[in-house]
């Protein structure tokens, strides 16, 4: 807690008053609150009681515009315009089965910008980078500001924790507003995730948007208010942002769970692997190139089939201590779920297997609980395949059996095999804004 050396501008209450009332917040009061709260001034039930104000009420695009701007002062801003590459991250919203970052970044890298990709753990039914990486043997997420600044010059991309300096704001109240249900809001998340990367350092950003059963946004509209929300916010802020809108109805690729995953994407850099993570990856790499201007040069697609993103790969993991070629860890236990009936499989829901993945052990519900680096599920067919009664449709990964029940009961309704069913077809992008 900071020293409190003279009176406060504010007092709390009247503030958590006049959001509660439908009020707008003064640039001065928004500043106070968010470095009252930092140095615990400002206690965590009364910053809970203005996150459900802010929740509910909602705030102007010039009150969202000024709370970025604290959450971004409380901390220290990385600046990597000495690298002599253009920098560009890409920050999606989080998916089931996402582990575009993990090719991405290599490939973007491969192809002449540096990517500075400071990426968070999972919590929920949704996976994050960090604990992905983490099944690599002797990879460690946590870089110091000089070792970021030597990767990228070297090797041209890192993905690593963020340092305990970069918006530590937005870590106290995004730990708040988890266990205060606060997250859903949509100034609140555009801020938190803006914060970062604009504190982060990058010229350009690209957001992936995730629409669907297994995103934050479940449908169009909202996921489009929240990603013009965060491009005003990094345009005003003087990084080049652009979004996709981007379907997460049913996992991305075969592959769900840490270990999984990374054995999925580094099929995916050895010029293989499945086409919707190839084909989001190729998209978000010319989406990123264009953004920071190193367009018309060397194409994603090629740094896939040529294995010059696989070496950035290595030498990536490699830099943070990993071993690229060891053995990823594979789960004792397996159970296969099979086709209820013959037909066209028309669903296969990406919230459902996401909560399976996070029964298995995949997941973590607090955030400083363990997560199991095997388990996971790993899809056999997709939406759109015409499966046999008694196909195998599904393979759960655990550690433990004793997994298996709740993660099958998650699978329930939203498994459906139609006998005259039409083939579902949508496209992985779905909008583009920016
Ligand atoms: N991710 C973040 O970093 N912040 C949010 O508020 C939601 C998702």
């Amino acid at each position: 807690m900071g020293e409190q050396v003279g009176p406060e501008l504010f007092d709390a209450v009247e503030v958590i008053r006049r959001k509660r009332d439908g009020g707008t917040l003064s640039d001065a009061q928004i500043d106070w609150v968010v470095d009252a709260y930092t140095r615990g001034v400002v206690a965590d039930e009364q910053m809970a009681a203005l996150a459900m104000a802010i929740l509910l009420r909602g705030m102007t695009a010039a009150e969202t515009a000024r709370w970025t701007h604290a959450m971004i002062a409380s901390g220290e801003r990385l600046d990597f315009a000495g690298i002599g590459r253009p920098t560009v991250d890409k920050h999606s919203t989080g998916g089931v089965g996402d582990k575009i970052t993990l090719p991405l970044a290599p490939v973007v890298a491969a192809c002449g910008a540096a990517v500075p990709q400071l990426s968070g753990r999972g919590l929920g039914h949704t996976g994050g980078t960090l604990d992905k990486l983490e099944s690599i043997p002797g990879w460690r997420a946590s870089l110091s500001y000089g070792d970021i600044v030597r990767q990228l010059t070297d090797v041209g991309a890192v993905i690593c924790a963020p340092t305990d300096t970069l918006a530590p704001a937005d870590r106290k109240l995004y730990a708040l507003r988890d266990v205060t249900g606060t997250v859903e809001s949509i100034p609140l998340i555009a801020s938190s995730i803006m914060s970062k990367k604009i504190a982060e350092g990058t010229s350009a950003l690209v957001l992936d948007v995730k629409v669907g059963s297994g995103a934050f946004m479940k449908n169009v509209d909202d996921a489009r208010a929240l990603a013009t929300t965060m491009v005003e916010l990094g345009i005003a802020a003087g990084v080049r942002t652009t979004a996709l809108l981007t379907s997460m109805d049913t996992p991305l690729g075969l592959a769900v769970g840490n270990a999984l995953e990374v054995r999925e994407a580094v099929e995916v850099l050895g010029g293989g692997g499945p086409p919707d993570v190839i084909e989001l990856t190729v998209t978000l790499a010319r989406e990123m190139l264009a953004a920071c201007d190193v367009s018309g040069g060397v194409d994603p697609a090629k740094v896939l089939e040529d294995g010059t993103a696989m070496d950035v790969w290595r030498q990536m993991i490699q830099a943070q201590g990993g071993d690229p070629a060891a053995a990823l860890p594979r789960a004792p236990e397996t159970h296969v779920v099979y086709a209820p009936a013959e037909g066209v499989l028309v669903q296969l829901d990406a919230y459902a297997v996401g909560v399976a993945a996070w029964r298995l052990g995949a997941g973590r519900s607090r955030k400083e609980a363990p997560v199991s680096a095997s388990a996971g599920v790993e899809l056999h067919v997709k939406p759109g395949a015409y499966v046999r009664a008694g196909q195998p449709l599904l393979t759960l990964h655990a550690e433990d059996p004793a997994h298996f029940d709740r993660a099958v009961a998650a699978l329930d309704g939203g498994i459906v095999v139609a006998p005259d069913g039409a083939r579902p077809h949508q496209s992985l992008v779905l909008d583009r804004l920016g």
